[in-house]
């Protein structure tokens, strides 16, 4: 997959990409993220991005002229059939639809994504009209740019690739994916201060050790965002215990 990420920001995406799973998967070619600053795309002596809103008011906002040159710049060099495939031009915005992880799953289906990190008070709305196809916001709060929010999608997305988790885990069993949040793990030592481990985590009983993470799971997505439930795939004598479980004890 390539990531082309736009942001008058740069040098806040090194680090990220740098560590960790990311460069194992940049290392092994599974995918290629390069960030362009869009002050690069400007042609004045100030190499001005931003300017007053029409119409007054606080803030500035950003020009159009140098994100639609950027992407042009990036589309310049696709080939014929990938422009073709229609390349996801995603703004990082406040005001974009919430990022999910069926949103994540839904982006890792592309050979090619565009990100443009949204600035200041906002951005001409030119852009959002005739050049952006999609726009995310990754949760009910203001953060001062887009640049995290892109890091976040990158990331959520980066993970899903094929080859990109080791072939133990797999994005399949993740929270969000099976509609339940993770159930408790432990690991040695066996007992830690006055703390010890569920008894049935050592009984090497395979069956009844899943029995009880899918119990856990379930009563603590239950406790902590029940909402999720609704949407979890959920056996009958799963919705039972669910029933149960919210019996005042
Ligand atoms: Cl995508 N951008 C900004 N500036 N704030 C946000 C956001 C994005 N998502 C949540 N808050």
């Amino acid at each position: 997959m390539q990531i082309d990420i736009l942001t008058l920001f740069p040098q806040m995406f090194q680090s990220p990409f740098s560590t960790g799973l990311f460069q194992r998967a940049i290392d092994r070619k599974l995918v290629r993220v390069d960030i362009h600053d869009i002050r690069d795309c400007t042609h004045d002596k100030h190499r001005t991005v931003d300017d007053y809103p029409y119409g007054g008011g606080a803030g500035m906002v950003l020009k159009p002229e140098p994100i639609f040159e950027a992407v042009k710049a990036l589309e310049s060099g696709l080939s014929p059939k990938q422009e073709e495939r229609r390349v996801p031009i995603i703004l990082l915005t406040p005001q974009g639809r919430l990022f999910s992880q069926q949103i994540a799953l839904e982006l890792s289906k592309h050979s090619h994504l565009v990100l443009i990190c949204g600035h200041y008070e906002g951005i001409d709305e030119r852009v959002r009209e005739h050049l952006v196809t999609d726009e995310i916001s990754i949760g009910d709060y203001v953060l001062s740019g887009g640049e995290l929010a892109a890091m976040v999608v990158v990331d959520a997305v980066v993970r899903l690739l094929p080859g990109v988790l080791g072939s133990e885990a797999s994005p399949l069993d993740d929270s969000h994916t099976t509609g339940l949040l993770e159930y408790p793990q432990y690991t040695r030592p066996q007992a830690y201060r006055d703390w010890g481990v569920p008894e049935v985590l050592l009984s090497g009983n395979h069956a009844q050790i899943a029995e009880w993470r899918r119990q856990q799971a379930i009563s603590r997505t239950l406790e902590r965002r029940p909402e999720l439930l609704d949407k979890a795939n959920l056996c009958l004598p799963e919705k039972q215990l669910v029933e149960r479980l919210k019996q005042p004890q």
